[in-house]
């Protein structure tokens, strides 16, 4: 099946020195969507950044905002995401012990889609019972904390197999991957049936116009 390939750059990997320049520049390069990873130095070691740094750049533009919770109980904090302009809220499978049916109501409810997201040692088949609850589902192809590391292969199978496993329940749920992802190796993700595609790196090291436009297989 033909997708759609959505971009979503991380601005962990921008210069926070003239972020909201670089936004701009996203925007421009025709990416849709704008992945803010907030960590909490608990779910992953890294602390990056929260509340008003979102609300911030929030007022100057309209993509998506797609919002990467590695925080511990997320739950706690699904309306003030929200409220300060998220438009997709994806939390980890992990972090949300046995709360993951009422953290994903409370995101609906907030008026937000929401995403569910595994870790590389955690197998795809823990998503089945919410696979018609969600609208996307994450799968990290690194071990989330930091930017800038190196695909893991196996993800490719684990894509793949998430993939199998929505078609099968009769869905066609975005797949988002986020870690490790080049001009290089985004065809194979794409085949294994991911189409949103989270670049940190690999957007903003360099020309971010171009950069997108390489990922959007525009040109070489
Ligand atoms: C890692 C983050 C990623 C990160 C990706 O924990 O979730 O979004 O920014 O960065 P790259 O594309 O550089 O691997
Ligand atoms: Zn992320």
């Amino acid at each position: 099946m033909n997708r759609e390939r959505i971009i979503s750059p991380s601005i962990l990997a921008a210069d926070f020195n003239i972020l909201g320049e670089q936004i701009q520049e996203v925007k421009r390069s025709g990416a849709k969507y704008l992945h803010i990873d907030v960590m909490d130095g608990m779910f992953v070691p890294s602390i990056s950044f929260g509340m008003p740094v979102i609300s911030s750049i929030r007022k100057q533009t309209d993509l998506f905002f797609d919002v990467h919770l590695m925080i511990m109980e997320p739950i706690r904090y699904v309306e003030e995401f929200a409220r300060i302009g998220a438009d997709m809220v994806t939390f980890h499978l992990e972090a949300a012990r046995g709360l993951v049916d009422e953290t994903i109501e409370r995101i609906h409810k907030a008026g937000c889609r929401a995403g569910i997201s595994i870790k590389p040692a955690t197998p795809a088949e823990e998503l089945l019972p919410w696979l018609e609850k969600v609208e996307m589902i994450l799968i990290m192809t690194v071990e989330p904390g930091f930017g800038g590391q190196k695909y893991i292969p196996f993800s490719t199978e684990k894509i793949r197999q998430t993939r199998q496993l929505l078609t099968a329940h009769g869905l066609d749920t975005d797949i988002e991957v986020d870690g490790g992802i080049t001009a290089d190796n985004i065809g194979v993700v794409t085949e294994a049936g991911a189409n949103v595609i989270v670049a940190g790196s690999s957007v903003f090291g360099g020309n971010i116009a171009e950069n997108v436009r390489r990922l959007l297989g525009q040109h070489q």
